[in-house]
């Protein structure tokens, strides 16, 4: 095993590990990602834009109240003040920096409205290819910053934590040269989400849960984790894994939901019918779709008026499956897409693990609450990067302890059974802690989890590079799996994201946030945030 010295290690590239990166300059900032590119992470997927009060006719207060009212009574206010705040000034740096946001003709910051926002607040680019423009444009500058170190291929497998449970390290496999121990005191998780835990996701594939499972087996305190978004409308495509988006910003511009007699029902949901909150959308859809009824979104208005320029990666999407939107209703089905729950962080995105800062997806700040606002992620991961940066910054270099080295996995399940048990895995999650939940079904999930879990481990290989990510994305996903279940189980009431068919009520008892580590949920329920945030 090769072991080198790192000033700062960061995790993941996507928006927050990217923004981050460029952010820490001068500092030397080693950046590991497991995908064979540098862009990473469901920020290259978003459509969707990204939210921010920089219109003078808008105001942060506004767009915080939004934030505040979309988390369903557990949005931390301070945090959402300085997300909206922050997020309005940081933004307009970054348009003044040249991130390559689509504009009027006039020159002037296109702004569209979506669900549940009082205003016209977000910027998109590239039409509805959000992400991958602003991706692409972030990625080339972290390849020319001279103070980065990009190591694609690379499979954080755990953290190395000192005797003391600070960061001393990060143990990864690199598909060039093997195992590497990382030796540093300061490491950045920005690993996005969890959405390959269920069967049907917006997210890529490496959204496995990596970053909460290693937080969580250096002993960080973890939150919020039964909070799990679904979008109302991903293409109905009926495989597994990952199923194309169709922006909500189409309902935003006027597309219908139709029934499979060609009728609108969002009217008779909800008054704002097309535009209610997600979590309202995704239900109505979710219960007709689960009762075998299909469900369309009808594009043919906003195709008349020239809906393709405007929503490409929608085109493309419809084209790739051989609809015409401008004829047919295209069909749709929710699908996980955010993660509310992660690592708890601070307002500088400190973790309650000495040295570890966590930023983006994989972080709980508190901003979203049961219910993410749509638009609202791309901004926390910018906001909360460029804060972990500064404090990082701000801070005295760390020189890490020494530790003693790490076990390395030598064996785990050969390959093809490694994936079959995620694909079995991802089909119990998605029955037992999907868009509706109830006791029984969660116990049951859990059960079933347990179980595959034990199949799992008697089929043992010589673990070589490929095989090295699978092994380490499986005992990530039962890790987080059975976190998820377990804060779902315990959480006896419907709020946001988590709706229970058993506990249909919001129950005023329960606005309060669960914390919980990787030895099970934490005890003192009247503290709304641990000690260690208390504390600072
Ligand atoms: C979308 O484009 O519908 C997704 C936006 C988001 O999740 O914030």
């Amino acid at each position: 095993m090769q072991m080198r010295q790192a000033d700062i290690v960061i995790i993941g590239s996507g928006m927050a590990g990217l923004v981050a990166a460029l952010r820490l300059a001068p500092r030397r900032v080693t950046l590991l990602t497991k995908t064979d590119d540098l862009p990473g992470g469901s920020s290259h997927w978003a459509q969707g834009g990204i939210a921010a009060a920089i219109d003078p006719a808008d105001n942060p207060a506004d767009h915080a109240a939004d934030t505040v009212a979309a988390g369903a009574g557990l949005t931390d206010p301070a945090m959402a003040d300085l997300l909206t705040a922050e997020g309005a000034t940081r933004l307009a740096a970054w348009v003044e920096a040249g991130l390559p946001f689509d504009r009027t003709p006039e020159g002037r910051l296109c702004l569209g409205r979506e669900a549940a926002h009082g205003a016209a607040r977000v910027l998109h680019a590239g039409g509805d290819a959000t992400g991958r423009t602003l991706i692409a444009d972030l990625a080339a500058r972290v390849r020319a910053a001279a103070h980065v170190t990009v190591e694609t291929g690379a499979f954080a497998w755990d953290l190395v934590t000192s005797r003391q449970g600070a960061i001393a390290g990060v143990l990864a496999h690199h598909g060039d040269a093997g195992w590497v121990l990382h030796r540093t005191g300061t490491v950045l998780l920005a690993t996005g989400g969890i959405g390959q835990l269920y069967r049907h996701t917006t997210n890529p594939v490496e959204a496995t849960g990596d970053g909460q499972a290693m937080a969580a087996r250096a002993g960080a305190v973890l939150a919020d984790m039964e909070f799990v978004q679904f979008h109302p409308t991903a293409f109905a495509a009926g495989r597994m894994g990952q199923v194309p988006l169709l922006t909500e910003a189409l309902r935003g511009a006027g597309a219908r939901l139709l029934d499979g007699d060609g009728n609108r029902f969002m009217e008779a949901e909800h008054p704002l019918a097309e535009l209610a909150p997600r979590d309202i959308v995704a239900k109505a859809i979710g219960r007709r779709v689960a009762a075998g009824q299909p469900v369309y979104l009808d594009l043919r208005a906003i195709w008349a008026a020239g809906g393709a320029t405007q929503f490409p990666t929608v085109a493309g999407i419809c084209e790739a499956a051989g609809i015409d939107p401008a004829e047919s209703p295209v069909p749709v089905a929710p699908a996980a897409h955010y993660h509310m729950g992660g690592i708890v962080t601070d307002e500088e995105g400190r973790t309650s693990v000495p040295g570890l800062y966590a930023a983006g997806e994989v972080a709980c700040t508190g901003v979203h609450g049961a219910n993410r606002l749509a638009s609202n992620s791309l901004l926390e991961a910018l906001v909360f990067a460029e804060r972990a940066a500064a404090h990082i910054l701000a801070s005295p270099a760390i020189a890490p302890a020494p530790v003693a080295l790490p076990d390395m996995p030598a064996t785990g399940a050969p390959p093809q059974a490694a994936r079959e048990a995620a694909l079995q895995a991802a089909a119990i999650m998605a029955e037992g802690a999907g868009l509706l939940r109830d006791g029984a079904g969660l116990a049951q999930a859990q059960t079933e989890l347990a179980a595959l879990a034990a199949s799992t481990s008697d089929e043992r290989i010589l673990l070589e590079a490929d095989a090295i990510r699978l092994a380490g994305e499986w005992r990530n996903r039962l890790l987080v799996s059975g976190l998820i279940l377990k804060a779902a189980a315990a959480r006896q009431e419907s709020r946001g994201a988590h709706q229970r068919a058993d506990w249909p009520a919001t129950r005023p008892e329960w606005r309060r946030r669960q914390h919980l580590t990787i030895d099970g949920l934490l005890t003192d329920r009247a503290a709304s945030r641990p000690a260690f945030l208390i504390d600072r």
